[in-house]
């Protein structure tokens, strides 16, 4: 092998490493910073607005399930499909359906509101 090729291997290495970020392992994703809390307008709903209301909001709302205000999610959140259906549990209907799982961060963020009680903050 030549100094040229071992040196072009070399650099593909590298940047198949730095594409090893979150954003690139979970698209649609963004960027997303760990909470140790979160409320429901500044965190829960733009999560929902970006990955799930596409399909859950609108006129026509799939399954019949609305994710755009906080009365029409807590039902949701009470029946346990919410995170049942986040966490890709048994039993529960993996979303965002036909998308990459949301990352633990962003999972994270929903289930820090509900278990801080699921106010509508
Ligand atoms: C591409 C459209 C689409 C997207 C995006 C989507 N859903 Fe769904 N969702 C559906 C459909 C269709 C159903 C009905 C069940 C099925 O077909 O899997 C459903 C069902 C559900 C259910 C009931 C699941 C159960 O097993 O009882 C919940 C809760 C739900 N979605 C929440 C979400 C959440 C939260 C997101 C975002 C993280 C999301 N969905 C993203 C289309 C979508």
């Amino acid at each position: 092998m030549s100094t040229k090729t071992l040196v072009l291997l070399g650099v593909f290495l590298l940047s198949g490493c730095y594409y090893d970020n979150e954003a690139t392992l979970y698209p649609g994703s963004g960027t997303c910073t760990p909470l140790t809390s979160s409320t429901f307008s500044a965190n829960v709903l733009p999560l929902l607005n970006n990955r799930c209301n596409n399909c859950h909001g609108g006129s026509n709302p799939s399954a019949g399930i609305d994710l755009t205000t906080y009365a029409k999610v807590l039902k949701y959140v009470n029946d346990g499909s919410l995170m049942g259906s986040i966490n890709f549990s048994s039993g529960f209907s993996p979303m965002p359906k036909n998308s990459g799982k949301m990352s633990a961060c962003d999972i994270q963020k929903i289930r820090l509101w509900i278990e801080a009680g699921s106010l509508n903050n």
